[in-house]
């Protein structure tokens, strides 16, 4: 791996040695007015043809508000494919504003299952009501406002607003708008650092085209989305390479390389070194500039928190009645935290020293919701599952517990926080992706597709003639 210092590589600044640079971090004047015009009018030509982009033309300015409040609020830390079918469904089920307000959370939160981070779909409703309750219905019309009275709106989704909907002049920052900016202006500092993140939203407010703010700033996210992507860019296809400094520095090393008789053409190569001398936007000293990696330099990873590392028993209890249909026992997660809401199989997490053993699912039934289950009930080891959140690594060690209808007293199983569902109702309620994992592993597990070595458990199945009651 060739690594070379960003200084090292602009050294040879050729004629003009001497003279004070330009500000390498910053626009020129004639440089905004470029990047607008060819970032506009390449978005028009290429957008992708998304469906919240059709509510643009909507006359109705409230409307036009929300369509783009529900797709940023959808699309933050999620892609784009997984967005677009619960976009669809929610906007058929509430197409307004008041419609959203009138919904139950339970409603929400069975549309958002799957999408993860469920506290976003919680504070849109809650945004809803309060518009429709202290503000008439009116959205709040400006990226401040938006700001201040909208739960769960930061400033980035107040600026999509007020410039996607509303034609507001004002930049926004997101991770596509980061690489693409870090990128053109060679800004290698960690980009969650305070200066980093300053510069990058003053540089946003600056060069947005104050005709066209909308289009200009999701031509930025359309950029970074399509073109100016992390692993993969197409500095071929983008629109604005000719003002892109990182590829300046890419073409420069190639030039120098592969330019045997050391005659280094310097017209088209702008001098890059950045004037001031311990720049809190540079690459930092002690990292260099890896030829390898090309714009990809831009911008640096934060290095990330490692996922804590967690293991949770999780018991499928499923009664089988006499038309043999199966239904599951789900006890809902408590309302603030993690997946708060939400519905799942009783569970216990385990000790962070309990490695390698589990629980029993008469300890998980007991402890999760209060059930007793005689110790002769038996159970079956279906597996472990893994699911990662943003933070967290969890492994599920998942056993389940066939009773059947005839056999038990059933309206003994039963907890204030607990409901029994058919499989039809597990698929349409608000349950995380992690526990519709559990129940295909637990499926896939009794149809045979993927038999697993017995366990002492395993070996003792017999069937089920004990009865639970509640403790
Ligand atoms: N990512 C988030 N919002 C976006 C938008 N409006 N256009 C393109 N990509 C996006």
């Amino acid at each position: 791996m060739v690594k070379r210092k960003l200084k090292d590589t602009f050294a040879d600044k050729g004629p003009g040695d001497g003279m004070s640079n330009p500000p390498i971090h910053d626009f020129k004047d004639e440089e905004k007015r470029e990047f607008r015009k060819c970032l506009v009018a390449w978005f028009k030509e290429n957008q992708r043809d998304l469906p919240w982009r059709k509510h643009l033309t909507n006359p109705d300015i409230d409307q036009r508000a929300y369509a783009v409040w529900v797709s940023e609020i959808m699309l933050q830390q999620t892609q784009v494919a997984t967005v677009i079918d619960y976009y669809k469904r929610w906007m058929k089920k509430w197409p307004t504003l008041q419609d959203l307000a009138k919904a139950s959370l339970e409603e929400v939160n069975e549309m958002w299952a799957g999408l993860g981070y469920y506290s976003r779909g919680r504070r849109l409703l809650e945004g809803a009501q309060k518009v429709v309750k202290e503000f008439s219905g009116k959205m709040p019309r400006t990226a401040e406002t938006l700001l201040k009275h909208l739960p769960g709106v930061g400033r980035y989704t107040a600026g999509a607003i007020a410039s996607i909907a509303y034609g507001q002049t004002t930049g926004i920052v997101d991770g596509n708008v980061i690489r693409v900016l870090c990128r053109m202006r060679v800004i290698g500092a960690n980009s969650t650092s305070q200066p980093v993140q300053n510069k990058l939203w003053s540089l946003a407010d600056e060069i947005v085209d104050p005709d066209q703010p909308g289009d200009f700033n999701q031509g930025m996210m359309e950029l970074g989305a399509t073109v100016c992507t992390p692993k993969s860019p197409n500095c071929d296809l983008c629109p604005v390479q000719n003002l892109c400094l990182a590829k300046s520095m890419v073409d420069k090393n190639k030039l120098r390389n592969g330019n045997k008789l050391g005659v280094i053409s310097r017209t088209s190569v702008p001098d890059i070194e950045c004037a001031a001398d311990q720049c809190e936007l540079c690459l930092p000293e002690n990292e260099a500039w890896d030829e390898k990696e090309g714009v990809q330099n831009y911008p640096r990873k934060s290095g990330k928190k490692a996922a804590r590392v967690e293991r949770t028993s999780v018991c499928v209890l499923c009664k089988k009645s006499e038309t043999e249909e199966l239904q599951y026992y789900l006890v809902q997660r408590s309302q603030k935290g993690l997946l708060a809401g939400l519905w799942e199989f009783p569970s216990v997490k385990m000790e962070e020293d309990d490695e390698n053993s589990h629980h029993t699912v008469h300890e998980i039934l007991q402890k999760s919701c209060g059930l007793l289950v005689p110790p002769s009930t038996q159970s079956m080891v279906v597996g472990e599952v893994e699911h990662i959140f943003s933070h967290i690594h969890q492994t599920y060690i998942v056993q389940s517990l066939v009773v059947s209808e005839s056999e038990i007293d059933s309206s003994n199983i039963h907890t204030e926080n607990g409901r029994w569902v058919t499989r039809e109702e597990f698929s349409s309620a608000a349950v995380s992706t992690a526990m519709k994992k559990v129940l295909k592993a637990l499926e896939t597990s009794s149809s045979g597709k993927k038999k697993k070595k017995p366990t002492d458990t395993d070996k003792n199945q017999k069937s089920i003639t004990s009865f639970f009651t509640k403790k």
